[in-house]
């Protein structure tokens, strides 16, 4: 039944919001937006010329929030066309192809791109980030594990979600995070609440535990150059065991990398005389 009772004014003002997708060309940036916005995949790969845009709104408890998606073309050729985009982001899908390692470790040059367009008043902190770990369905042709993906992303502050755009899986919960965030951000005066950007371990430890898993060697991976003395290992070891210890380290990863490091050392120092 209608009421001439005025409509209630203490809701909260509507917020609009910019959101942009980055990640190499392929990974499925497209397809997750569509499948949350329009409930369905696409298998056959229709790349994004440019930019594609479009508007959804959403609800975050008393807020309407009206997002304008920029979903950003992968492909090199367009750096042209994407790099007007980047400036007055609220929030970054930043995605990568979990079969794919090359995709992930194009993620820093994704955000290089990223500060350098938008020149140096840019604020990463004023910026949610959430990391699409993308085709989880495919399983088979996975390289990259759940916590090399969460501990990159993590140790940054960002978000991490498993997604598929085949199944839906992971879509809905990484929106509605991803949305609640940047409303939470700029309920907090455009800053990253500071729960989010805190996560128990440091940059230098993830990072560290990154160039662990990728090392080559054992040499490489404690750091020092073939050959070196058993005092260079010893310190070597003793600095990233003070680093990684499962005890002091929270990291995802550290412990697999704290015995890596272990098991290096006995094995350079049995071959030094
Ligand atoms: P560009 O626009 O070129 O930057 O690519 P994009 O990142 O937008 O990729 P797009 O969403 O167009 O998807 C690329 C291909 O991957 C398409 O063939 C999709 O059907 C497929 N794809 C996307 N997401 C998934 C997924 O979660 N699982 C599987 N199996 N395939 C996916
Ligand atoms: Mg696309």
């Amino acid at each position: 039944m209608e009421t001439n009772a005025p409509k209630r004014r203490d809701n909260k003002k509507s917020l609009r919001v910019k959101v942009i997708s980055l990640g190499n060309a392929e990974v499925g940036k497209s397809c997750i937006i569509k499948r949350y916005c329009e409930k369905r995949f696409v298998p056959k790969y229709l790349a994004t010329i440019g930019i594609d845009y479009g508007v959804t709104k959403v609800q975050v408890r008393d807020r309407e929030i009206k997002v304008n998606i920029f979903d950003m073309a992968g492909h090199p050729f367009f750096y042209e066309v994407r790099n007007e985009f980047y400036k007055d982001s609220q929030g970054v899908l930043l995605v990568y192809d979990v079969g794919l390692r090359e995709s992930f470790d194009a993620l820093d040059s994704w955000l290089a791109e990223m500060k350098q367009e938008m020149g140096s008043q840019a604020n990463m902190d004023s910026i949610v980030f959430v990391v699409c770990a993308n085709k989880v369905d495919l399983t088979k042709r996975r390289v990259v594990d759940e916590g090399e993906g969460r501990l990159w992303a993590e140790s940054r502050g960002f978000h991490y979600f498993e997604t598929s755009a085949q199944s839906g899986e992971g879509i809905n919960e990484m929106f509605q995070a991803f949305f609640s965030s940047i409303t939470d951000m700029c309920e907090n005066g455009g800053k990253r609440p500071v729960s989010e950007v805190s996560v128990g371990f440091t940059k230098e430890q993830a990072d560290t535990i990154r160039r662990i898993r990728n090392s080559k060697d054992s040499w490489d991976m404690l750091g020092v150059k073939p050959g070196a003395t058993r005092e260079e290992v010893n310190k070597a070891y003793r600095k990233l065991a003070v680093l990684l210890h499962p005890d002091k380290c929270v990291a995802p990863g550290s412990e697999d990398a704290f015995k890596a490091v272990v098991n290096a050392r006995t094995s350079l120092l049995k071959n030094i005389k």
